[in-house]
């Protein structure tokens, strides 16, 4: 699937990985340039890989709808790979992209330049919080994606530390609601605030979120925000990183949060066999329903991780489309 070289190189198949039968905006080979910080591809495990999972059945979907993205954004993008999909599968032609380290950013800037086979493509890259280093930058956006951490520190996690901010986020000073709160989604909130005067009416924001909370919750972060939400995709993922992040969910659903729920991998795998992303989507609900017996808390699955067990979560794509003011 992909050779990882060293630790600060990976060389990946978008055909593979992706899934892609040819590419003619980008490389068929890709080599990828990581820093300490870069959040790492999980190219030989695409079940694990956000991009390969989630992004790229998303951006398919979008694509299938007839639904392109001239304008693209990526807020977080870690190694960049989520950008050179949206330039294969989106059409994007200007790409934004954030990161909260400076590292990071100048090596996704290079990771996408580099991978490109058409070379006009124009690059607005910014380090930073979310979408202020893009502020004045980037307007009339078609897709915004993001797939932000949802865990909020709780002790000795630094975020200036490795890959700590993909996992781990800041205590924020903003206003957020109380269930976005309590759900562990306050970055996928404020995303959606400060993506709606970067988009053009009818442009939307992709919000990945592992669903360890019920979707309904998830859904109802689009009308908070001022949109219209609707499931677009619907998958699973192993948990990846499962001792930080299923100990740190189970940190806070000791606190009170949550609760947070997880399900073993074989009885994710049976439920979505032969259900591809978008039908998923389409009838989340009822796949929502029908894994509901099977659900594990973050503290139950914590002991399946502690004993060596893999443990497995929904992933939905929340899909927000922007009315225009009269709507609203
Ligand atoms: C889970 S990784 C996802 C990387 C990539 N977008 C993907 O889908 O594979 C989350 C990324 O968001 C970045 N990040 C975390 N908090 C952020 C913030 N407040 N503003 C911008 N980026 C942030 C992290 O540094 C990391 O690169």
């Amino acid at each position: 699937m992909g050779t990882r070289v060293d630790h600060a190189e990976l060389v990946v198949s978008p055909g593979e990985l992706f899934q892609l039968s040819e590419t003619k905006r980008i490389r068929s080979s890709i080599g990828l340039q990581l820093s300490d910080h870069s959040y790492l591809p999980k190219v030989d495990d695409p079940r694990a890989d956000w991009v390969a999972s989630v992004a790229v059945p998303a951006f398919k979907t979008l694509a299938h709808m007839g639904v392109l993205a001239p304008r693209f954004c990526t807020i977080g993008t870690g190694a960049g790979l989520d950008a050179l999909a949206a330039v294969e599968i989106l059409q994007a032609r200007v790409v934004g992209f954030t990161d909260l380290h400076e590292d990071v950013l100048a090596y996704a800037r290079e990771n996408i330049r580099s991978n490109l086979l058409d070379k006009d493509v124009e690059l607005i890259g910014g380090v930073g919080d979310l979408l202020a280093p893009l502020a004045g930058k980037l307007s009339q956006v078609d897709v915004l994606y993001e797939n932000l951490p949802n865990i909020p520190m709780a002790g000795n996690e630094d975020l200036a530390d490795g890959q700590t901010s993909s996992t781990f986020i800041a205590e924020r000073s903003e206003e957020i609601p109380g269930s976005a709160e309590k759900n562990l989604v306050a970055l996928h909130y404020l995303a959606l605030q400060q993506a709606h005067p970067l988009l053009r009416v009818g442009g939307r924001v992709l919000s990945s979120i592992g669903a360890r909370i019920p979707l309904s919750e998830i859904l109802s972060l689009s009308g908070a925000a001022g949109y219209n939400g609707s499931i677009l995709t619907y998958t699973w993922k192993v948990q990846s990183e499962p001792t930080e992040v299923v100990g740190g969910y189970a940190q806070w659903e000791r606190e009170g949060l949550g609760p947070f729920h997880f399900y073993p991998v074989n009885v994710l795998r049976d439920a979505f066999e032969g259900l591809p992303p978008a039908a998923a989507g389409a009838q989340a609900l009822k796949v929502e329903e029908e894994l509901a017996p099977f659900e594990i808390s973050a503290l139950e699955a914590l002991a399946m991780v502690e004993k060596g067990e893999k443990v497995g979560h929904t992933v939905a794509i929340l899909d927000s489309v922007k009315i225009p003011d009269s709507a609203l």
